[in-house]
């Protein structure tokens, strides 16, 4: 077990992600809060995300020696400790003063890859420096392209293992509690990442939320399947497609060479859309085995986590988890999320009579 800090400290004494949760949002002022927490709409597809795991029921099977289970694995040929790594999310910096760093030396503790998002609070080279267990990095392609060229570069520079281009977003989903208490940066929180010709900080509209107003303004909202054509001309690096959710997408994505990344985006875009776990097995089933696919979206408990890799997820990722352990304890919180998942996933292997991930498949899973 993780002790970075004495066993008196609140964190010490969590004992699953839910308390985690309680610890970070109680950090946590109205503005991160709401930033963080809340989905698109009537949040119908923030809470299916949950749901949807919790549906899924297991088959175990028994008489099998655990002994000895082994959650290691690999991400696009990257050793990790854990099939668990962290997701991009925007502003690390209004969770814990050590923002992304703090979030990629807790990934980096437990042995696992963090991604690292484009909207940081931190520049690419120094979460680089902390995150030595792999990193990725989360991309939207701006309408200045020469922007998105150069952070590119620097991304690979810096050691990048993937690029994560974010397929969900071409305009930002509604997040009410955002609109209407405008969602804003504090002053003191740069965005170095995200073109130094534009500082969101800076950014003052009359009404709704400041992150929506810079987004619509730089993202490029004309982006189709012959645009990765441009980004397999900037980077030499694999190329992830986060935002996936249909068989016929996951067949086009594969066809372009890409790996794939089921996501809703935690359920902040498109309101009711089918959750992640969901829609994983369709999108396993058109890639056949051409590409890696990952999973993020409401994973809280071991058993999630064993769900979604015997659906065929070669890892799942965290997004609000990593953000609430970060907001509760800066690397420990991270690493103590991580190293808490990882734990319960090594136990529900155990109680599921398997002994490494990949022998993790669907017979585990109730049709
Ligand atoms: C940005 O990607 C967000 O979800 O706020």
């Amino acid at each position: 077990m993780t002790t970075l800090l004495g066993a008196t400290h609140p964190l010490e004494q969590t004992v699953n992600l839910a308390e985690l949760e309680a610890l970070g949002r109680a950090a946590l002022d109205q503005n991160a809060l709401e930033y963080y927490a809340s989905g698109a709409n009537d949040e119908v597809t923030l809470r299916e995300n949950r749901e949807g795991f919790r549906r899924l029921k297991l088959r175990p099977r028994m008489l099998v020696d655990v002994s000895d289970v082994e959650t290691r694995t690999t991400l696009l040929g990257l050793p990790v400790q854990m099939p668990i790594a962290i997701a991009p999310s925007a502003f690390h910096g209004l969770a814990h003063a050590d923002a992304e760093l703090g979030t990629a030396r807790g990934a980096a503790r437990m042995g696992t890859v963090m991604t690292l998002s484009t909207f940081s609070n931190t520049p690419i080279e120094a979460v680089a420096a902390q995150a030595t267990a792999g990193f990725w990095f989360q991309l939207y392609l701006y309408r200045q392209r020469e922007i998105s060229a150069e952070v590119v570069q620097r991304a690979e520079a810096a050691g990048a293992r993937a690029l994560v281009l974010t397929v969900d977003a071409p305009f930002l989903g509604r997040r009410e509690p955002n609109e209407r208490n405008r969602f804003a940066l504090p002053p003191h929180l740069g965005v170095p990442n995200a073109g130094t010709r534009q500082e969101l900080a800076g950014v003052e509209t009359e009404s709704g939320s400041q992150l929506v107003n810079y987004f619509q303004g730089l993202v490029d909202k004309t982006v189709t399947w012959n645009d990765l054509a441009w980004l397999r001309g900037v980077t030499s690096l694999p190329i992830v497609l986060k935002g996936i959710l249909t068989a016929e997408d996951a067949e086009l994505a594969a066809q372009h060479g890409c790996h794939i990344w089921v996501s809703n985006h935690g359920g902040r875009q498109l309101d009711t859309a089918i959750s992640a776990v969901e829609a994983l097995p369709e999108v396993v089933d058109a890639v056949a085995g051409r590409s890696e696919v990952y999973l993020d979206g409401g994973v809280t408990r071991g058993t999630d986590v064993l769900k979604a890799l015997a659906l065929g997820a070669q890892g799942v990722f965290l997004g609000r988890a990593a953000l609430w352990g970060l907001a509760a304890g800066g690397e420990a919180g991270v690493a103590r999320t991580l190293d808490l998942l990882n734990e319960e996933l090594r136990l529900a292997m155990a109680l599921c009579g398997k002994v490494t991930v990949g022998e993790l498949g669907r017979d585990l899973i109730r049709n």
